[in-house]
């Protein structure tokens, strides 16, 4: 999670006067546009039929062939994403964004230092050309770059495969961020789950060699408002023994995606100092098949002391949480969020790139929103729709830990499964997204995503900065 050099070396800080412009051309100014160009200019841009449409980048030269100038066309509306693209297509040279408005530049700087990234761990793969983007001085560039970085770090998080990402690697990773900030950092593994009464994250995990965690980082003053993260940090999910078709294991080294998210938002929680104590959960496992592995029609304990009916050894993530919302909620804490890859349902119902999220809490869900909006990373809400709670019942158990009533609404219906381990609603945040592109886009490659990361934080700065 650190500023890396790699990354500092994309941008530029200090000012420069030959830097190369780059005009964001709309299609409906390309005219007006043009008329402020030399015949020179003018004449190069025709040759390349330049149109002023998403996606084309021409570069002009000077008299003496070097490169002057970029126009890059944005169609019918500007996207700050498209810097993502820019900054692989660009040869080596100092760019400056001529013509963007001053809220803007941190977007499209962000989404040039994101288009950067390349998961190198296995594949050395060419580095980017050296294009640098000068930033204004008035930018907070140290935000940008711990920003960037933090997207980095869980994209690299959730892309390393589980072999070299299991529980006792998250933890590894949980310690080096708390060695960073001055945080303690602790887990419970293994057997000593049951002693210390975390018996669903046991019982999940307790089928694969590697020992399940239960991770717990803690920083700052006990005097601040408590902030606890939760994240979902199932390292492979195999389905267990109600085993995944191939297709859909392929990508379950992302079901960390959650722990990711709760590690990277804490880095950017104690990075900026926000005044708050801040706790980390993470139970991490593996849901692996073997004679040790828990079974569809088990009946496991939970921390809370409500029993659960395993329905389906698949919906692990559930009962990982269940342990750790209990423990979270404990402290009453002023605002608990979890994050987590929790059901193949919301990604059926919003798609792979918007994440859902659920509160018991009026003012947040609106407040959310908002935040979505103006930080341009979306999320968009989905209910706690009481009228199906009862599909949580089970004959033998307080509950099931899916619904025995209905194949539809799973995404609800695993909210509502967490919500039962949750006393207090109104404090409290699940989120349940992908984490993940499918298809690449500019500054998005296929692979591990941060999602709602850069929400989530504008919302804690605007909530807890004083
Ligand atoms: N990790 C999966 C959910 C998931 C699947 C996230 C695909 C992203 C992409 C989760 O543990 C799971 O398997 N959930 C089941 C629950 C079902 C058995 C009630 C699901 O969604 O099918
Ligand atoms: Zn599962
Ligand atoms: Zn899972």
């Amino acid at each position: 999670m650190l500023v890396t050099d790699d990354i500092k070396s994309l941008f530029q800080l200090r000012p420069q006067a030959d830097a190369i412009p780059i005009d964001v051309v709309l299609t409906e100014q390309l005219e007006s546009w043009l008329d402020k160009l030399t015949v020179f200019q003018r004449r190069q841009l025709q040759a390349q039929n330049f149109r002023a449409e998403s996606g084309e980048l021409v570069v002009l030269v000077d008299i003496n062939g070097h490169a002057a100038h970029v126009c890059v066309g944005a169609g019918k509306q500007e996207d700050f994403w498209s810097a993502g693209a820019w900054v692989r297509q660009l040869p080596a040279g100092v760019y400056c964004l001529n013509h963007v408005q001053q809220d803007f530049i941190f977007h499209y700087a962000l989404a040039w230092g994101l288009g950067a990234y390349i998961f190198s761990r296995y594949k050395k793969s060419s580095k980017v050309s050296g294009a640098k983007l000068m930033l204004p001085c008035q930018l907070d560039y140290k935000a940008l770059f711990t920003l960037i970085a933090s997207i980095y770090w869980v994209r690299d998080l959730i892309n390393t495969p589980a072999e070299d990402m299991m529980p006792q690697h998250l933890f590894t990773e949980a310690k080096t961020l708390a060695k960073q900030h001055k945080a303690s950092c602790k887990a419970i593994v293994g057997d000593k789950l049951l002693g210390k009464n975390y018996p669903a994250v046991h019982a999940v995990g307790r089928g694969s060699h590697q020992s399940p965690h239960l991770i717990d980082l803690q920083w700052g003053n006990s005097n601040h408002p408590k902030l606890t993260l939760v994240g979902k940090g199932v390292c492979y999910d195999t389905g267990g023994l109600n085993l995944k078709l191939g297709t859909g294991m392929l990508t379950m080294k992302k079901d960390m995606g959650g722990a990711a998210h709760a590690l990277a938002l804490a880095h950017l929680v104690m990075s900026h100092k926000l005044p708050v104590r801040l706790r980390v959960l993470i139970p991490a496992v593996e849901n692996a098949i073997s004679d040790h592995a828990y079974r569809p029609g088990d009946v496991i304990q939970t921390r809370a002391g409500l029993s659960v009916e395993v329905g389906n050894t698949d919906a692990e993530g559930r009962l990982i949480l269940a342990d750790a919302l209990t423990e979270a909620e404990s402290e009453d804490p002023d605002l608990m969020i979890d994050f987590a890859t929790l059901t193949g349902a919301q990604r059926i119902a919003f798609g792979g790139s918007l994440p859902a999220f659920f509160t018991g809490n009026d003012k947040i869900m609106t407040d959310l929103i908002r935040y979505a909006s103006s930080s341009h990373d979306p999320a968009w809400p989905m209910p706690l729709f009481q009228p199906y709670d009862h599909y949580l019942d089970s004959h033998i158990a307080d509950l099931s830990n899916i619904s025995t009533k209905s194949a539809h609404g799973g995404a609800i219906v695993a909210a509502l499964f967490l919500g039962r381990f949750v006393q207090d609603k109104t404090r409290w945040i699940h989120f349940d997204f992908s984490a993940w592109n499918e298809q690449a886009l500019p500054g998005r490659p296929v692979g591990g995503e941060a999602m709602a990361l850069r929400l989530m934080f504008a919302y804690l700065e605007g909530r807890y900065s004083s």
